[in-house]
């Protein structure tokens, strides 16, 4: 196959993200999609410039949230990444709810939900990549198949070169296409 050079940018994919936090003792949301998994223990990541107004909510509360949006909310998810905290009051955007475990707010909107106690963090070009525990994991109801969630159901954000996209279809599953290569013996 030809290949064709790009310019060194991460295009993606990404997995749309709203991050929640509190800040001035209200809620507030940024998209993020620099953002994932960090290691086989439940810790997440994600990344976030130190000049952004929800950046100071985490420092100062040690918690955020990974809130994933379904494609129902794009405009949602867009708006959070374009409008600061700083100028506009984002905490009556969503429907908030907490957790026990720790003072972040979820998105009752968003299909999956992560509350996350940072753990660890690392400063890289002026962001602040925030590893947390996660202390609390919720599913809608609705987005739940054979008692798991469910992707389709779930319809996640990807977010790739200049485009929102969805997930069309399930092609697989982990830990167990692999073995369907003949030339592998394991
Ligand atoms: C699709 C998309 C992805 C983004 N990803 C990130 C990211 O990973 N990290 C980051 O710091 N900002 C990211 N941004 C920019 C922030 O979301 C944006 O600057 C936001 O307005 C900051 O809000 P705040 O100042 O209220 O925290 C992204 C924006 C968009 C639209």
């Amino acid at each position: 196959m030809k290949k064709i050079k790009l310019e060194n940018r991460a295009v993606g994919p990404f997995p749309g993200i709203i991050v929640g936090a509190m800040m001035n003792e209200k809620p507030t949301y940024t998209t993020v999609g620099a953002g994932g998994c960090a290691c086989l223990e439940p810790v997440l990541c994600v990344s976030l410039k130190n000049t952004h107004y929800i950046t100071e909510g985490i420092v100062q509360s040690g918690y955020f949230s990974v809130n994933i949006p379904s494609t129902a909310l794009v405009k949602e998810l867009d708006f959070c990444g374009i409008v600061s905290g700083k100028n506009v009051d984002k905490s009556g955007l969503f429907t908030p709810f907490f957790d026990m475990a720790g003072q972040a707010p979820m998105i009752e909107e968003c299909s999956l939900n992560f509350l996350c106690k940072v753990c660890d963090s690392k400063e890289i070009r002026g962001f602040t990549m925030f590893f947390g525990d996660i202390v609390a994991a919720f599913v809608n109801e609705d987005c739940v198949t054979n008692g798991k969630p469910d992707p389709i159901k779930i319809d996640p954000v990807i977010m790739i070169g200049l485009s929102y996209c969805n997930l069309e279809s399930v092609v697989g599953q982990p830990f167990s296409e692999g073995k369907k290569l003949n030339n592998f013996d394991d």
